[in-house]
This record gives structure tokens, C-alpha cells and sequence, in this order.
């Protein structure tokens, strides 16, 4: 059933490993291509520290800023809990020295949908003119002129699943004419089950290269986690597609997994996918109180 694409995400994640490799993150990468690592969503809480100190662990390969919590209705609204966005630009740029930028959108409030092809093609634009590479006279950029993040998290959890599927081919196509590198990538964070019920069709369209499955915020989820990973697992088998399981670092989150059962349980499992990229880790505040992925890195 892996959907069939013209363009495998496997090329812009060795066009994204060739960048890496420049910017010598030997351990992020081998020769096989990009190798993943531990991904961390920033901007839950203010006192989880700032972007640059998140970057400067030397932990993560991916940080997602979130969330764009407000669209689809002609207003658009970034909520990172208080922190200043306009000294984001400079740590947004230290960040991409050792990884990846992405922006996140949806999340757990009720203020976005795309009840029309325009909402998702609209939304595709504001992302690529006021975050991205895309620069247009007269749209301001709140992280600075010259900052551009590398990438787009869809993190859907209400709301209907309609059009996020022209969302990321809209985006996917603001890559076309940029040889050398891949300047809109994907990435999708879907519930564990397969396949998820609001982000399913935009997975489908082939262009979302990296899936965070969500094993927590959801007690089924982290009781038949083994279960529902095989699905995944078997729907995307080979490395065309990165698989990250996204897990907390906080043991009063529903679906924590204490380090020796991660390593001894459920890491050989997951290993046995070549899919199987890393994990993406909830959140950087709960990380920088508990240091839950310090030896997770090793583990990738
Ligand atoms: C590169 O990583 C892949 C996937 O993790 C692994 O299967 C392969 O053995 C690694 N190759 C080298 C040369 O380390
Ligand atoms: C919406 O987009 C889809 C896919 O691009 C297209 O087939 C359809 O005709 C569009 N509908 C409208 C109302 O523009
Ligand atoms: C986490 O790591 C930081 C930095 O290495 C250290 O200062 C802190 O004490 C550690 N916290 C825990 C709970 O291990």
C-alpha cells in the first residue's frame, strides 16, 4: 500500500544529508544518506530555555518551532508561550549551523481548518513568503529578512482532514527551481493509528518525507505502540521515508517509556525497520529538566 510518488523524499534528504555533511554533522549522517537523530519541539513552555541553548546540547538534528496555531480563515498567529520572537532570527540561523529548522503548524487549540483549496494554497504562500526562502516586497518576516527555515510540520489534531493534502503539494512545489538544495521540506506528526484519520491524505500525497508517530498524549496508542508501528512500518519500508518515534521526556505525559524499556524493549523492534530514522522528543522543556534523550542520541 506505500503510495506510489514521482519525486522520493530519499533525494531531499541527501540533498538535506549533503548540507548537513558541509556544515560537518558527521553524526547525523553516514554513507547510506541522512541518518536522523532526535528531533524536539521548542516554543511549549518559556521557561524551557532558548533556541540557541536547545541547539547548543548538540542533542538534536531537527527543532521544531510551534506553534502556527491560528489559519485558514485570513488570519495567521505564531504562539511560542512568550518567548521574543524577534531575537529568534539570530538562534534560528546558530540552530541551522547543527540542524534543521522546521515550523509546526495546528497543535492542540481550535483556530485553524482549510475549508477551501484557496485556505491551503494561501497558507502554502504565507508559510513560503514570511518563514521560508520565498521573499516578496511588502510581507514581513518576523524572524528577519535573511532567516529562512528549512522546513513545514503538519500537526493536526482537530478539525476536518480536508486540504491539507493541496497544503503540501503547494509546498512541496515551492522546491522546484532550486537545484542544490531543498528549501521546503516536510515533515508530518500524525496519532499513532494507522493511518491517521486528519493527516492521512497529506502523507499520501508522497511529498512528506519525515513522519513523527505520536506514542503519546494517547493511552492506546501507548499500549499498542508495537502494534500500530508495524503498521507504519510496513507501509513505509525503506528509507524513501524517515519514521521518528515521537515520544515524551516527561513522566507525566500519557505513553512515557522509561530509558531501560526504550533501550532494551522497544529500540531492537524499531531498528528492525529501515525506515526506523530516530525519535522526535516532547518537548524541549520537559528534555532540559530530565535529559531523557542525552543517551537516546546514541541510539539513532
Ligand atoms: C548507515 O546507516 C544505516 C541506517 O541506520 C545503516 O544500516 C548502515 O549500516 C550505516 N552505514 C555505515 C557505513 O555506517
Ligand atoms: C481543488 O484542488 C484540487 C486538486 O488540486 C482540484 O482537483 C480541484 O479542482 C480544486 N477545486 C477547486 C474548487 O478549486
Ligand atoms: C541535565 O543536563 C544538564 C546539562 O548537562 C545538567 O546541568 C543537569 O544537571 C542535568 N539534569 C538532570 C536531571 O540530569
Amino acid at each position: 500500500m506505500a503510495p506510489t510518488h514521482p519525486r522520493p523524499p530519499a533525494s531531499i534528504l541527501l540533498l538535506g544529508a549533503a548540507m548537513l555533511s558541509m556544515a560537518g554533522l558527521a553524526t547525523a549522517i553516514n554513507s547510506s544518506g541522512f541518518k536522523g537523530g532526535v528531533t524536539v519541539y521548542w516554543g511549549r513552555n518559556k521557561d524551557e530555555g532558548s533556541l540557541a541553548e536547545a541547539c547548543d546540547t548538540g542533542r538534536y538534528t531537527i527543532v521544531i518551532i510551534s506553534f502556527l496555531d491560528i489559519f485558514g480563515h485570513g488570519e495567521y498567529h505564531l504562539d511560542i508561550s512568550g518567548h521574543d520572537t524577534s531575537t529568534l532570527g539570530p538562534d534560528i540561523k546558530h540552530c541551522q549551523s547543527v540542524a534543521l529548522v522546521y515550523l509546526s503548524i495546528g497543535g492542540f487549540g481550535n483556530r485553524y481548518s482549510l475549508p477551501t483549496n484557496q485556505s491551503a494554497l494561501d497558507l502554502a504562500d504565507h508559510l513560503w513568503y514570511t518563514y521560508m526562502a520565498g521573499h516578496k516586497a511588502g510581507v514581513h518576516r518576523p524572524f528577519g529578512d535573511d532567516v529562512e527555515i528549512d522546513g513545514i510540520d503538519f500537526f493536526i489534531e482537530h478539525g476536518s482532514p480536508d486540504n491539507y493534502d493541496v497544503l503540501a503539494n503547494r509546498l512541496w512545489s515551492f522546491n522546484k527551481g532550486f537545484r542544490a538544495r531543498t528549501p521546503a521540506q516536510l515533515s508530518a506528526t500524525p496519532r499513532c493509528r494507522y493511518p491517521d484519520r486528519l493527516l492521512g491524505k497529506a502523507i499520501a500525497t508522497g511529498v512528506i518525507g519525515r513522519i513523527n508517530v505520536r506514542f503519546y498524549d494517547d493511552s492506546y496508542c501507548a499500549a499498542h505502540w508495537r502494534q500500530e508501528w508495524d503498521k507504519w512500518a510496513a507501509t513505509y519500508p525503506t528509507q524513501d521515508y524517515q519514521l521518528y518515534v515521537a515520544l515524551p521526556a516527561s513522566e507525566k505525559v500519557v505513553g512515557y517509556v522509561h530509558l531501560k524499556s526504550l533501550h532494551l524493549g522497544m529500540l531492537p523492534v524499531l531498528q528492525k525497520a529501515e525506515s526506523f530514522a530516530g525519535f522526535t522528543i516532547w518537548d524541549r522543556y520537559s528534555d532540559r529538566l530530565t535529559n531523557y534523550s542525552s543517551p537516546i542520541v546514541q541510539w539513532t
